[in-house]
């Protein structure tokens, strides 16, 4: 395990442990030959993946973020391209798996917005770190069809994760209301936790004066989130 942990920007092994989230990312990319890890940051799960034997091309957006990423990756197999997003990945041999993680959710939708230049449809594994209603509306919104949903906590943070391929058109095709917010995670186990955040935030907001408009918006949020953290509290007792 500690082995495929990599090596600082001065060359010293990385000792700690995998994160569980990059983890369970590894696993989900399994099935995958080819893989494309964008906006590697230091190449953990980049590294992770060549290990268990894909062909690996990590990105980074910038000349600096490149330059670190290839010290990290030094005496690797895996391939280190510069740019934005998806840009990098145009004009290479197909990727059956594009993985995005540790990002927020404005840039996962800037760079799932990309995804026609591609001129193919590869499964996009997305892990958010912050917006996961945001991302789950973007796709809800263009049809993606949903493979495998799934939350991994990490300490104290829960990060959902999603494996999707979207359909040919790239336009929004869907009305999204608030009815089935995250639906795809209805039967994980952290759902009741999720559902108590969000009902919490929900109440919160509520608290401080607001728009009408905004305040209806979230009263029915919050009436959904309520409904769901009550039967998801019932099922486990
Ligand atoms: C917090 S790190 C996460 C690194 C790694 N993916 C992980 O999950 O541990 C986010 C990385 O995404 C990169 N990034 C942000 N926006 C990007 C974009 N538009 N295209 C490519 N990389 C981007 C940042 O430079 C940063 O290294």
């Amino acid at each position: 395990m500690i082995a495929s942990c990599g090596s600082n920007r001065r060359g010293r092994p990385i000792t700690r442990p995998l994160e569980q989230r990059l983890r369970v990312l590894g696993d989900l990319c399994a099935p995958y030959a080819r893989i494309a890890d964008v906006g590697a940051g230091q190449g953990r799960l980049s590294r992770r993946l060549a290990e268990k034997g894909a062909v690996v091309y990590a990105t980074e957006r910038t000349p600096r973020g490149v330059t670190a990423l290839q010290r990290y990756l030094a005496h690797t197999p895996i391939t280190v391209l510069e740019g934005d997003g998806l840009g990098p990945l145009v004009g290479h041999v197909p990727f059956d798996a594009v993985v995005m993680a540790g990002m927020g959710s404005v840039v996962i939708q800037h760079i799932l917005d990309q995804r026609t230049q591609l001129g193919y449809r590869p499964r996009f594994v997305i892990q958010v770190v912050q917006g996961m209603i945001a991302v789950h509306r973007y796709l809800w919104n263009r049809r993606a069809l949903v493979h495998s949903a799934q939350f991994v906590q990490e300490r104290g943070r829960i990060y959902a994760t999603w494996v999707v391929t979207f359909p040919p058109s790239d336009e929004p095709v869907g009305d999204w209301s608030s009815r089935g917010l995250l639906h795809e995670f209805a039967g994980d186990p952290l759902w009741s936790e999720v559902c108590g955040h969000e009902t919490q935030i929900r109440q919160t907001r509520l608290a401080r004066s607001l728009p009408e408009s905004e305040r209806m918006r979230i009263q029915e949020e919050l009436q959904y989130w309520q409904g769901q953290w009550e039967l998801a509290t019932l099922d486990r007792s």
